[in-house]
């Protein structure tokens, strides 16, 4: 059976954070769950050893149905973090091993190093790469042969050893049965800490063999220990996350400077403007244009759409529909087809119908809105009562709502009725109706200051 260890029981003292380390986020996204996604595509046998604030890491955790966290009381080293996990290893597992700072990775490297190690029928293979700075990683001591001897930590290197370019960065794959006798072997390192990094040379010890996949490509492979990282690895996620749209035919004016999460979808011919924020599992259609200083979180927005300056929070916004600009489409919200929420405008926990305009400065909370209604300027729905309990407001298709009027839920306006412009509604309206409550204009002729 595949299982997959990750490590995530680190403090991360270099981050200089009141956060653990892999509850950073690479922009949308914290490191472990990126890490875990990825993981997911090889197998739901998932380990992850928490430790600093396990709490907080476990509440994050605890979406995944699959993974198991195990405590590490004291981190006293990755290879001592792996030793926690001990008893879920048996011997005829083929165990992989991934620190939980290298969001970028993904699951096509761990699918390879497990056939490749197969395929040798080796006991180990870790990952190697090379980086042009020189980044504190573990060294990949080899022999005449090519063959892996040690690996040595950075700390711990000679002059010599540091020269060496190709680096450990944290990927493992070992059989259960070699790994636990090496874990069983493992010693504190400079007296401090027991580093997993010492498994290959007990492998070795007991002629087995560790291989290395040695990749190239290494920005996948960046472990996060400053925020400084943090952030160089979440402008190249934004890179690789626009490479993919562009492929798929999505227009970005500025590219640079576009923010988008690794779990946003984008329809073709979909124009995105400099400033746009999609965030979590957006999806977006075909044809739409996303205007600057827009912000999407979770939601989904169909084909032909226009949103211009505005916020949308899991929300969903049907086909040919206008938002913006500055408009503010709070959770639960569900716009149709062919509408137009224009300026100023907040909705909230509503449905608004096909067809309906709900054009200026109004807000509609607690609301189902049916077909082509007309919400004319600064109308507004008082949902909550002074026991801040909510209340819902119907308004049925062709309703007109003129402006600055005030509906006072619980409130159901008829179809085709007529809501008089600066009218309190208090009860509710029937079909066809029309309601006005209007103090008359006074008009004094004359009249001095
Ligand atoms: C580690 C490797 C190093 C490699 C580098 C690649 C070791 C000893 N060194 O160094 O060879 O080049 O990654 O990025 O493994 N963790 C625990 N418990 C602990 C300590 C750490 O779970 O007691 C977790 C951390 O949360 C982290 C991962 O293990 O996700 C790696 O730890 P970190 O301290 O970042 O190791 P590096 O110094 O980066
Ligand atoms: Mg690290």
């Amino acid at each position: 059976m595949i299982k997959i260890i990750i490590l995530a029981a680190g403090k991360g003292t270099r981050m200089n954070s009141n956060l653990p380390k892999v509850l950073h986020k690479i922009y949308d996204k914290t490191m472990v769950e990126m890490v875990v996604d990825q993981c997911l595509n090889i197998t739901p046998n998932i380990i992850a050893i928490i430790g600093h604030q396990h709490d907080l890491v476990e509440k994050t955790l605890s979406k995944y149905e699959t993974v198991k966290c195990i405590l590490q009381e004291e981190q006293l080293g990755t290879g001592h973090a792996v030793k926690q996990a001990y008893d879920e290893i048996n011997d005829e597992d083929t165990v992989v091993i991934i620190n939980a700072d290298m969001p970028l990775i993904n699951s096509d490297v761990i699918k390879t190093i497990i056939k490749q190690k197969e395929e040798e029928k080796a006991q180990g293979i870790i990952v190697s790469s090379i980086f042009e700075e020189k980044l504190p990683y573990g060294r990949i001591i080899k022999d005449q042969n090519n063959r892996l001897l040690q690996i040595v930590e950075d700390k711990e290197c000679t002059k010599e050893q540091l020269e060496i370019k190709e680096v450990n960065i944290g990927l493992y794959c070992f059989d259960g049965n070699h790994l636990k006798m090496a874990l069983n072997k493992l010693e504190k390192s400079n007296n401090k800490e027991i580093y997993i990094t010492d498994v290959p040379y007990y492998i070795n010890e007991q002629n087995g063999s560790v291989l290395v996949y040695k990749d190239l490509n290494n920005i996948i492979y960046q472990g996060i220990n400053t925020k400084d990282e943090l952030n160089y690895i979440t402008k190249k996620m934004f890179n690789q996350v626009i490479d993919k749209h562009i492929k798929n035919g999505v227009y970005f004016i500025d590219r640079e400077n576009t923010y988008i999460g690794s779990n946003v979808t984008i329809g073709t011919d979909t124009t995105i403007y400099p400033n746009v924020n999609l965030i979590e599992n957006t999806t977006i259609g075909n044809n739409c244009i996303i205007h600057s200083n827009s912000t999407i979180i979770n939601s989904q927005i169909e084909n032909n759409v226009i949103i211009e300056s505005s916020k949308i929070d899991n929300s969903i916004i049907k086909n040919n529909t206008l938002i913006g600009p500055y408009s503010n489409i709070r959770p639960n919200s569900i716009i149709g087809n062919d509408v137009k929420i224009g300026s100023f405008v907040e909705v909230k926990n509503s449905q608004i119908n096909d067809g309906t305009f709900v054009s200026h400065l109004s807000y509609v909370g607690d609301c189902q809105v049916g077909e082509k209604v007309e919400i004319a300027a600064g109308a507004v729905v008082c949902n909550m009562d002074i026991h801040y309990n909510k209340h819902k407001t119907v308004i049925k298709n062709n309703a007109f709502i003129g402006a600055n009027c005030t509906l006072i839920a619980p409130l159901t306006v008829g179809e085709n009725s007529i809501v008089a412009a600066a009218t309190t509604v208090t009860k509710d309206v029937d079909d066809k109706a029309f309601v006005i409550s209007r103090t008359d204009i006074v008009t004094k002729d004359n009249y001095n200051k």
